[in-house]
């Protein structure tokens, strides 16, 4: 069945999430996150340090177990699934290219375990399939940066820039349900940010990707997806999709900051972006 625009793919109810609960270091760092995205929603997720962010995206991926809430995906209860059952459910993308990708296999290998979702033993014994091969240098081909060529090297060799298309890719490689990225490209050049932030646009429309997109580029989370959510505290104090986000400026989001949290935006790379 294809997914329709009314399908919703992530619905999180009231999800709060504690860490050290029941110490004096008690951090209540998710108060009671109500999120619903539907089919090819792309939503860029803001706010300053510690607001909660990457906490939220670990507990839909189920890296931090829940503490009270519910995680949905196609409409399923993961809340208590392990990482490895959701993970055929969710691609994932971290700020750090070397976290994506194996940097002693080839590019044709990473791009091997990605389709078989990390079973290494099925890996070995098959290696990389002719046919494979054939989708992979497809695929590298759409990246535009002239990787179907380099299908034998080490990604060790590549810079952060291409490895990190190529993690997105990979993260992609299986139509996920979701994709997750947290700040991915927040440790590459702006010039290379630019090329894997279209790269990343470009996949999520072909795909028809449900995305949930963590920046600290104001810019970006402006120019790409159709919805914001602004983090303040553990909770989500802006919400704008739609028209309203297409018109909304850097300097709208800094008074939105200002006026949710009663502080400025002191990140540097708010400032800088
Ligand atoms: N593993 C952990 N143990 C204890 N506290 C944590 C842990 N992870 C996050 N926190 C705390 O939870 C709060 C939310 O952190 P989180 O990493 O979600 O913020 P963020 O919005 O992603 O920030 P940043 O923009 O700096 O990445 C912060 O106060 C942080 O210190
Ligand atoms: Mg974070």
């Amino acid at each position: 069945m294809t997914k329709t625009q009314t399908e919703d793919i992530l619905e999180i109810r009231r999800l709060h999430q504690y860490f050290e609960r029941g110490t004096v270091n008690e951090n209540h760092a998710l108060k009671g996150i109500n999120l619903t995205l539907k089919a090819g929603d792309f939503v860029s997720v803001i706010g300053g340090n510690g607001a909660g962010k990457s906490t939220l995206l670990n507990s839909v991926a189920g890296s931090l177990p829940v503490d009270t809430g519910h995680i949905l995906i196609n409409q399923t209860d993961v809340t208590y699934q392990s990482v490895e059952k959701r993970a055929k459910l969710i691609g994932r993308v971290f700020q750090d290219p070397k976290m994506g990708t194996a940097p002693l296999l080839t590019v044709e290998e990473n791009l091997a375990l990605a389709l078989r979702r990390g079973e290494w033993r099925n890996f070995w014994s098959s290696g990389v399939k002719r046919r494979d091969r054939k989708l992979f240098q497809e695929r590298l081909a759409t990246l535009g940066l002239g990787l179907e060529n380099r299908l034998t090297t080490d990604i060790g060799l590549l810079s952060g820039g291409q490895r990190q298309a190529i993690t997105l890719l990979m993260a992609t490689l299986k139509n996920p349900a979701l994709l997750l990225l947290d700040e991915h490209t927040a440790a590459l050049d702006p010039k290379t940010s630019a090329i894997v932030m279209r790269l990343t646009n470009q996949l999520v429309a072909e795909l028809h990707l449900t995305t949930l997109m963590i920046t600290h580029n104001m810019t970006d989370a402006i120019k790409y997806g159709n919805r914001l959510i602004m983090l303040d505290h553990g909770r989500i104090v802006v919400d704008i999709s739609g028209k309203d986000k297409q018109q909304l400026t850097v300097s709208d989001l800094l008074d939105l900051f200002k006026a949710n949290s009663g502080q400025e935006m002191n990140d540097d790379a708010v400032l800088l972006s």
